[in-house]
């Protein structure tokens, strides 16, 4: 039988100081803790303990090719984790850290093969909620943590998503409430020149360039290439962050075409005027801005995956600058709908 997990309410600044002795005590004993983020939920383990860190690609059904950001406290922390800070890491920093954005670097020798599946760079995030620095300060470690939720599963925005997923295999829950930004953090490789953009994010390339003194970062096709090269982004697998049920996208020019037989639940995302109510709707839900968008995109998909529907379709947002890191995650969770499939695609 799996024993149920303990899930940690914070309601106030005492259950936050109770909450972090209980969490940090757990991770320095090599176990795993699940924290609210400003993105999503982390599923957070030790990061200098291989055993630990082993434990959490167990809990997740996480390939060993996929490498861990490691979260830290300070930008003293994130240089004791990495073989050198160039001057852009430190510009970067300044800019947006604590926040939502994490920079591939060199990797020094405290951060075990297993963090970053081998490869000679790691990943390092300052994240900006006041409770989970406390947490990593208190445990005086780096944590490890991917998002909470099983692999190429939803990204969890709430403490009961985690629960849901990784009941029994995770110590404890903090349930710190929805996350604020809703999506990952901006992966920036910036032991290249010209920065490279591994997964798009909350910090857009336009941030990030003006943060630089000018500086363009590269960024990576939908498929995962380079121009500049072969791009090693490991977790930017074609179907990932996806619901069970099947999921199909529209561009905005199908949504007259599209045959609606199938039990729908329709999501439409943009600027777009919402289309009347086509038969075999049962629900519908507008995000009609990308901070929004961003926001509720996972806790619609998670509800989504939940009501029974046969289908699920989403209607793109327009391919600009400001919708990039949703239309990201929406071509991850969905399949393109092919008009000669009539309807029908599957995964
Ligand atoms: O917002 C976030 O980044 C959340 C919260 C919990 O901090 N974390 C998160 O972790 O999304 P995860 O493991 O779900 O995604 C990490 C991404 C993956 O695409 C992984 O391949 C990439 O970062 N990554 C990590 N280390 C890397 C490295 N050394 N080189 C290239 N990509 C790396
Ligand atoms: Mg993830």
């Amino acid at each position: 039988m799996i024993s149920p997990t303990r899930v940690l309410k914070i309601e106030s600044a005492s259950d936050e100081v109770q909450a972090v002795d209980e969490a940090a005590l757990i991770l320095r004993r090599g176990g795993l803790v699940a924290f609210p983020t400003e993105t999503v939920y982390g599923l957070g383990a030790d990061a200098t303990n291989p055993m630990a860190v082993a434990r959490i690609f167990e809990a997740k059904g996480r390939p060993a090719s996929n490498p861990l950001i490691v979260h830290v406290s300070d930008v003293a922390m994130a240089r004791s984790c990495v073989a050198s800070w160039p001057d852009q890491a430190q510009a970067l920093a300044d800019r947006f850290w604590p926040g939502p954005l994490t920079l591939v670097l060199p990797r020094s020798n405290i951060i075990p093969d297993i963090v970053t599946a081998g490869r000679e760079t790691v990943g390092v995030r300052l994240p900006s909620p006041r409770l989970v620095r406390a947490l990593i300060e208190r445990t005086g470690r780096p944590i490890a943590a991917p998002s909470a939720n099983r692999s190429t599963g939803i990204s969890p925005t709430t403490a009961e998503h985690v629960r849901k997923d990784l009941e029994g295999k995770v110590d404890l829950i903090l349930d710190g409430g929805p996350t604020h930004l809703g999506i990952e953090s901006t992966v920036v490789d910036v032991h290249v020149s010209p920065p490279c953009i591994l997964r798009p994010g909350p910090i857009s390339a336009e941030d990030l360039a003006r943060a630089l003194g000018g500086v363009q970062p590269v960024e990576l096709t939908p498929s995962g290439s380079s121009p500049i090269g072969p791009a090693s982004s490991p977790g930017q697998m074609a179907v990932h962050y996806a619901p069970r049920t099947r999921a199909i996208r529209l561009e905005a020019p199908q949504l007259d075409r599209f045959p609606w037989k199938d039990s729908t639940a329709l999501l439409v995302v943009g600027e777009l005027t919402p289309p009347a109510i086509p038969e075999g709707v049962t629900r519908q839900v507008v995000l009609n801005t990308p901070e929004r968008a961003a926001s509720e995109l996972y806790r619609v998909l998670h509800d989504f995956d939940e009501c029974g529907v046969e289908q699920i379709v989403v209607v793109m947002p327009p391919d600009q600058s400001d919708w990039r890191a949703i239309r990201d995650r929406l071509r991850r969770a969905t399949r393109p709908w092919l008009e000669e499939d009539c309807g029908t695609s599957s995964r």
